[in-house]
């Protein structure tokens, strides 16, 4: 099991927030730190804030100070979307702790897309509750509350208004952008999702927050919150990692290195590695496997297992768990050369 990360972390930011509900619709920081080093305390509290842990609205000048004098600039209100965009600093004492509200929620994610903290590592406990549901639209976040006379302010002054979403989490690309990848389709990539250099989402590829990849890989199938995708591995297109060890289990599923998981297969079991599943096979934690010996025994029981072939015998329709050595012929090197 994943380790919490004890350390603390602080970022400035631009946050949106409806004047229709007063509710914190999204917070954009662009450069996050993890770890209170170089917290900037002193300047804050000599404008006269206590920063320890939570957020401050902080004037555009002390963004400056802090290196983010575009933040300032950016502050105002807009009146057609109907939402007053702010600088604050925000500090979380201890990321091993639940989030306590949308700045702490938001900086959490931004760290992870940041790939400053791998999945898992982060407490993300209770993140639904501290996220307001928002209608994301080409002109930026507005709040569901009232968006009928937000549309017709936006007609009125002869502007569109396209919604691409509404849901509590936006897509990571509006935010950050990793070096060294490539996502077909942005709208399927959730702010939060960690993606290392090398990694390639196809257009059915999904990545949800704290979860991702930890080096080259390819994502043509969907990564489930909190899971962790090893180097070297291939999502095939159309399969699905659960979330947690399947079952009614709460511990978080992960795929070691130079697995292949087929097209349409799936998990509920964690992978070792160079592991393959095949394409079609869904594999639950109680999924009665076949071992090479004769033996029968729940997938469970192979949780974490390295090199290791499950396959649908198409003779006996039993499912085999059937050791292997070698590879599965590997990533193609000019499909992750990002
Ligand atoms: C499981 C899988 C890896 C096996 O592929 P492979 O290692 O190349 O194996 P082969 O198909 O050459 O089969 C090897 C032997 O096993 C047998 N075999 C393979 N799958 C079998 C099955 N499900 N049931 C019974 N026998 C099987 C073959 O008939 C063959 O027998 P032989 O040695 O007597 O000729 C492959 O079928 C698969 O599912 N790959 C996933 C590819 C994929 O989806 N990629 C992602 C794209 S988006």
């Amino acid at each position: 099991m994943t380790e919490l990360c004890k350390e603390g972390a602080w970022a400035v930011g631009l946050a949106s927030i409806s004047e229709v509900s007063g509710n914190v619709l999204e917070v954009f920081y662009p450069s996050p730190t993890l770890g209170l080093h170089g917290a900037p305390n002193e300047l804050i509290r000599a404008a006269g804030h206590d920063v320890s842990s939570g957020t401050v609205e902080i004037h555009g000048h002390h963004a400056a100070e802090l290196g983010a004098a575009e933040l300032g600039a950016a502050a105002r209100t807009d009146d057609l979307r109907g939402v007053r965009t702010v600088c604050v600093l925000t500090v979380i004492e201890d990321c091993s702790a639940p989030p306590a509200d949308a700045y702490d929620a938001y900086l959490r994610l931004q760290l992870s897309s940041h790939r400053l903290a791998p999945p898992g590592t982060l407490n993300f406990d209770g993140v639904f509750g501290t996220l307001a549901n928002v209608v994301w639209t080409d002109a930026g976040a507005c709040d569901v509350e009232g968006f009928t006379q937000t549309r017709m302010r936006f007609m009125a002054s002869g502007r569109s208004l396209q919604v691409r979403s509404v849901d509590k989490f936006p897509r990571m690309t509006d935010y950050v952008v990793p070096d060294g990848i490539r996502i077909a389709d942005a709208d399927r990539v959730r702010l939060g999702a960690h993606l290392a250099r090398g990694t390639t989402v196809m257009h059915e590829g999904f990545v949800n927050f704290n979860a991702g990849t930890l080096g080259e890989s390819m994502v043509e199938g969907r990564i489930s919150a909190g899971v962790c995708v090893g180097a070297g591995s291939d999502i095939g297109g159309g399969a699905s990692l659960m979330g947690t060890l399947s079952g009614g289990g709460t511990e978080q599923i992960s795929v070691g290195e130079g697995c292949l998981i087929g097209a349409n297969a799936g998990i509920g079991i964690s992978l070792g590695d160079n592991c393959i599943v095949e394409a079609g096979l869904y594999v639950t934690a109680g999924t009665i496997v076949t071992s090479s010996d004769g033996k029968q025994r729940k997938a469970r029981e192979l949780n974490g297992a390295s090199g290791i072939l499950f396959r649908r015998n198409s003779m006996t329709g039993a499912v085999e768990a059937i050791e292997r050595g070698g590879d599965w012929g590997e990533l193609n090197p000019d499909l992750h050369d990002n």
